[in-house]
């Protein structure tokens, strides 16, 4: 079973990632792991810390000679702003200068009073979403595998705040991909890239923040991933529930699933077909997954994020001793939204990696390949 822990705090020495049950032989090119990593720190928006931090993954166990071993892999990337916080994080020394002033919006109240903590950096340094460039690099190295099997997983920004880039496009296609990678916000369209960009710098001006959507969609996944049989087999729940743990996201949706619910049966049906002994569906309404498993079409996700819940703006809070103050600003982005999408991609990655190995399993790539195309041949109609 594929399975990985991560650790590490916002401003420590490092995050790292231990991934286990990845088999054996498959080949590994650091750099494109390192290039997803590199997308999550672009996007118009964020703070200072993405300027301090230059992140690059370190593979430390389980691949030699540029192939997985089978055994258990160890990631790692440095914090570049530790060395302006060593005394903060100090492991022996506890430091003086506490933090009792809660952030709405944040872990940082429920955190403390769960854990009986006096200085709540010992909550916002593991709730911070830096937590999620390790987790990035644990999707990005799942994606060396999928890729083998021709799976591709691509993501768009859809919306910040109020300005929507939701046209259909064709996001197989590389050129659609290029022109969306190389966009500050990670849109498809030029004219709405700047209406993004406008809308976040006037945020900023009036120290407040925007949130926004993004579409991850996945194709040629095989038919049969997932079950219907219990509840956390389901694929809808194990990516669902992934997405849903991205720190600030709030919906996910698959498919047409937020019009589904406005619409008739009739209307949302995707009919089957088949095509050259394969089969399909004229629409993907469903986004991909029907009764928990997947039915071969594209899987395609919205994911919605709030705004950044740190503004410039004072609001009401009330501090550790519970007295009523005013709300503490810590640096913070303007909007993560583009970074969202880079993120989701990944963590979509891992969960598909996960249901794909549970399906093929296999000990190395060879036996693994052997198992998806006898399953392959099995499923065809000629
Ligand atoms: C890539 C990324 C960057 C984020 N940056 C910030 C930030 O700079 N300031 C902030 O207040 N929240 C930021 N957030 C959102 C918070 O981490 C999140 O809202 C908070 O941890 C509470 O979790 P919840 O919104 O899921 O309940 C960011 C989220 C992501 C995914």
């Amino acid at each position: 079973m594929l399975r990985f822990l991560d650790s590490g705090e916002s401003h420590g020495k490092e995050l790292t990632a231990i991934i286990d049950g990845f088999p054996s032989n498959v080949p590994i090119d650091i750099n494109n792991i390192n290039k997803e990593i590199e997308y999550r720190m672009m996007g118009y928006g964020r703070g200072l810390r993405m300027g301090i931090e230059k992140d690059f993954v370190e593979i430390k166990s389980g691949v030699r000679g540029g192939k997985t071993l089978g055994s258990p892999i160890t990631l790692s990337i440095h914090n570049l702003d530790y060395k302006n916080f060593s005394d903060v994080m100090d492991m022996g020394k506890e430091y003086d200068n506490k933090i009792i002033v809660p952030r709405p919006g944040h872990a940082d109240l429920n955190g403390a009073l769960k854990y009986n903590f006096n200085d709540i950096r010992n909550v916002m340094e593991r709730a911070s979403a830096r937590e999620t460039a390790i987790r990035t690099a644990v999707g990005a190295f799942c994606m060396e595998l999928l890729k083998i099997f021709d799976v591709k997983i691509v993501n768009r920004t859809i919306s910040i705040g109020n300005i929507f880039d939701n046209d259909e496009v064709n996001m197989q296609d590389d050129r659609v991909l290029k022109k969306i990678m190389s966009s500050n916000v990670f849109c498809y369209d030029n004219e709405k890239e700047k209406d993004m960009i406008n809308a976040i710098d006037d945020a900023k001006q009036n120290g407040d923040t925007l949130g926004g959507c993004c579409q991850i969609s996945a194709f040629n996944i095989p038919v049969g991933l997932g079950s219907y049989s219990f509840y956390d087999r389901r694929a809808d729940y194990r990516i669902g529930g992934a997405l849903m743990s991205v720190q600030g996201v709030k919906s996910v949706e698959f498919g047409e699933g937020i019009s589904a619910s406005k619409s008739k049966g009739s209307m949302m049906d995707d009919e089957i077909s088949i095509k050259n002994g394969i089969y399909n569906r004229l629409t993907n309404n469903a986004g991909g997954i029907e009764g928990g498993i997947t039915n071969g079409m594209p899987i395609v996700a919205k994911v919605y994020m709030k705004p950044i819940p740190t503004i410039k703006k004072e609001i009401q809070t009330v501090d550790l001793y519970g007295n009523k103050v005013k709300d503490r600003y810590e640096r913070s982005d303007t909007c993560a939204v583009p970074a969202l999408g880079v993120i989701c991609k990944n963590v979509m990655s891992y969960e598909l990696c996960r249901l794909f190995l549970e399906k093929f399993s296999g000990d190395c790539l060879e036996d693994i390949k052997v198992s998806y195309d006898n399953y392959l041949r099995r499923v065809k109609r000629n």
